[in-house]
């Protein structure tokens, strides 16, 4: 970037032969409503972080330095918040440096003097107690209870508390980091990984593809790695790997189908780590290692389209990133699009149908919930000013999903996946936003093929255009009707109901009837023991019909009280907290959530306060 610069500021001094260099175009930034970085003037371009994992005082400390690349500014901006930053280096001399004022979401910039021809900047640093990327866990909150857990969680913009960085989605740079811990714990990041433990507890990372700041991930705990094949395999504790393990076994499958559908997988190693139950989410796409939630490890691999999804992202957010959050549907909605193509490829249409339609159930609740704000069922949102975590619901993935199923339907198969397979290649490692994509749609798949397509209703407009595809499912349609002859008669047709998959039992147990009675809950669980699913995404669905429709058999509440004291999904979290809402039982939900609320990550914690009104 900087030889572009330099031939474009000769280019302004001698206006004559003023020849633009062919391939070299000085890449501009857009303006990130996110993050303080001024990119444009001074950018990072490579991380070296080295830093030691404290679990007794429960800080990471140590050095993050960095190559950057400048226009000739004299200060380069990060993000930071609640850092304690000790002392900057540029070009090993100790620099001036100001952390401004702080905002509650951004946290503050970290301004850092430099010289015209500065080469590196050298931040030594610690977290504190307030960060929101990290959570320590104690041993009672792992599965093997005997050691700490620690993982981080970045996006979207929560790695500037656990390392100073321009944290913009449009900013990527490479890395790698020594991290030390107590050798009797294993270290792993969203990067080349270690197999096995050392013994002093040093290990080394290195990412050499450029990825954006929000990919930056690590986990540490008494960990081990189980191959699947050559380039796939998962990392647990002990009393889970091998549970895991054949949980997963389909992921180098996986791999092979997300190759065939849209090109070469990137990144050479796949890997997925289990977390302790108090993940937020069901997977996080850390490059080369997803995170993952253990409440997908049902046994059946019934919930394994979590993989699918993460590893969807290799494309769709990781190799193609959101320029901005407000381009959030470009990460989320072709990883949906992406990972039912994945899981039609391995287990046929039906499975995907009903994915499909679980999710447009979801989208239809979200709709429902948000039909006093518009404007925020937009595939494209304007979060300026606000938490990027507001866009951050349904609408990206399963209205983002619809408008490009709407889409293969009307141009066919075959153009839909010869154009993403472009669209990928095209843009790899770098960003889109949604303009961006607009134009390479017309250029690339309507225009050219003379197709009309309603694109801008679908982006810009609030709600679901009347176009959308319509979605069917022979399975769900016979659930509909043993649940309505069921509502009908009170019987149940047990025969109809005994190969059904937990999808066919959520979709059963979501579409019971508002006036559903107490009789009636109590006379399926009795015959079908919801309660004790192990399943969790049935007890997730269970445990909010009993929430709304104050069912108390079978000691439902103590389960439901169990389920919220160790689970920190946050959409598990979060559905059945808004059910206690909605029956007007907020008092019962707080009684849980006073003691749950030291289990959860940061992100469902701050979900749940604003939703209950609790501050502490
Ligand atoms: N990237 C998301 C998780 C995320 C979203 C983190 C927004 C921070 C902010 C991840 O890929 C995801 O979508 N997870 C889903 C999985 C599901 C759709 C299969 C989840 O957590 O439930
Ligand atoms: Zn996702």
């Amino acid at each position: 970037m900087k030889k572009a610069f330099v031939l474009a500021i000769s280019c302004l001094l001698f206006l004559t032969n003023c020849e633009q260099p062919k391939k070299e175009v000085i890449k501009t930034y857009t303006e990130e409503p996110h993050s303080y970085a001024q990119p444009n003037d001074a950018v990072i371009s490579h991380l070296s972080l080295d830093i030691e994992v404290n679990f007794d005082t429960r800080v990471i400390n140590g050095t993050a330095t960095y190559n950057i690349e400048t226009n000739g500014a004299a200060q380069i901006i990060l993000d930071a918040k609640y850092l304690n930053i000790s002392e900057v280096k540029a070009d090993g001399k100790v620099t001036d440096f100001t952390l401004g004022a702080m905002d509650e979401s951004l946290g503050q910039p970290l301004t850092i003097a430099i010289k015209e021809n500065t080469k590196n900047i050298a931040i030594t640093y610690q977290t504190t107690a307030k960060t929101e990327a990290l959570q320590w866990l104690n041993a009672q909150q792992t599965a093997d209870k005997t050691n700490p857990f620690l993982f981080t969680q970045g996006q979207a913009i929560l790695t500037r508390t656990w390392i100073p960085i321009q944290d913009s989605p449009q900013i990527r740079i490479t890395y790698d980091a020594t991290v030390k811990v107590p050798s009797n714990l294993m270290a792993v990041m969203s990067a080349e990984n270690p197999k096995e433990k050392t013994a002093d507890g040093i290990y080394h990372f290195k990412m050499v593809q450029p990825i954006p700041a929000y990919l930056m991930a690590l986990a540490v705990g008494d960990i081990e790695y189980k191959a699947i094949s050559n380039r796939t395999g998962v990392y647990a504790e002990k009393s889970m790997i091998e549970k895991v393990h054949t949980e997963f076994s389909d992921m180098e499958k996986m791999v092979l189908a997300a190759e065939n559908l849209y090109g070469a997988y990137d990144w050479e190693q796949f890997d997925v780590i289990v977390l302790p139950p108090s993940f937020p989410f069901g997977g996080m796409e850390n490059p080369r290692l997803t995170f993952a939630t253990p409440t997908v490890i049902a046994g059946d691999k019934s919930l394994t389209s979590l993989v699918a999804h993460e590893l969807a992202h290799s494309w769709s957010g990781n190799l193609v990133t959101n320029s901005t959050w407000d381009d959030f549907w470009l990460n989320e909605g072709f990883t949906v699009y992406f990972e039912t193509r994945i899981m039609e490829a391995l287990y046929g249409k039906e499975r995907a149908n009903m994915l499909a339609l679980i999710g447009r159930q979801d989208l239809d609740d979200e709709l429902e919930y948000l039909k006093d704000k518009p404007n925020d069922t937009k595939l494209k949102l304007d979060l300026k000013g606000r938490n990027p975590d507001d866009g951050m619901n349904s609408i990206a993935y399963d209205k983002g999903y619809l408008f490009l199923r709407t889409l293969e339907e009307k141009v066919g198969r075959d153009k839909m996946d010869a154009f993403l397979k472009a669209y990928f290649k095209e843009n790899a490692f770098s960003t889109t936003n949604t303009e961006d994509f607009i134009k390479y749609l017309n250029a690339n798949l309507l225009d050219n093929n003379n197709i009309t397509f309603n694109t801008l209703e679908w982006i810009y407009e609030p709600g679901v255009p009347a176009n959308a595809s319509v979605i069917k499912s022979d399975a769900f349609s016979n659930v509909e009707r043993v649940l309505q002859n069921f509502m009908d008669t009170n019987k149940i047709d047990a025969a109809a109901t005994s190969q059904w998959t937990p999808q066919e039992w959520g979709h059963f147990i979501r579409n019971f009837s508002k006036d559903i009675s107490v009789t009636q809950l109590q006379q399926l669980d009795d015959t079908f023991n919801f309660t004790n699913s192990t399943n969790s995404y049935i007890s997730m669905v269970w445990y909010e019909q009993s929430i709304l429709n104050a069912y108390h058999g079978n000691d439902v509440d103590i389960k439901i009280s169990e389920f919220l004291n160790t689970v920190g999904r946050r959409w598990y979290v979060t559905t059945l907290f808004s059910a206690f809402k909605k029956a007007d039982r907020v008092d019962e939900a707080l009684v849980i959530y006073k003691t749950a609320r030291q289990n959860y990550h940061s992100v469902t914690a701050n979900t749940i306060d604003t939703l209950l009104g609790y501050s502490e």
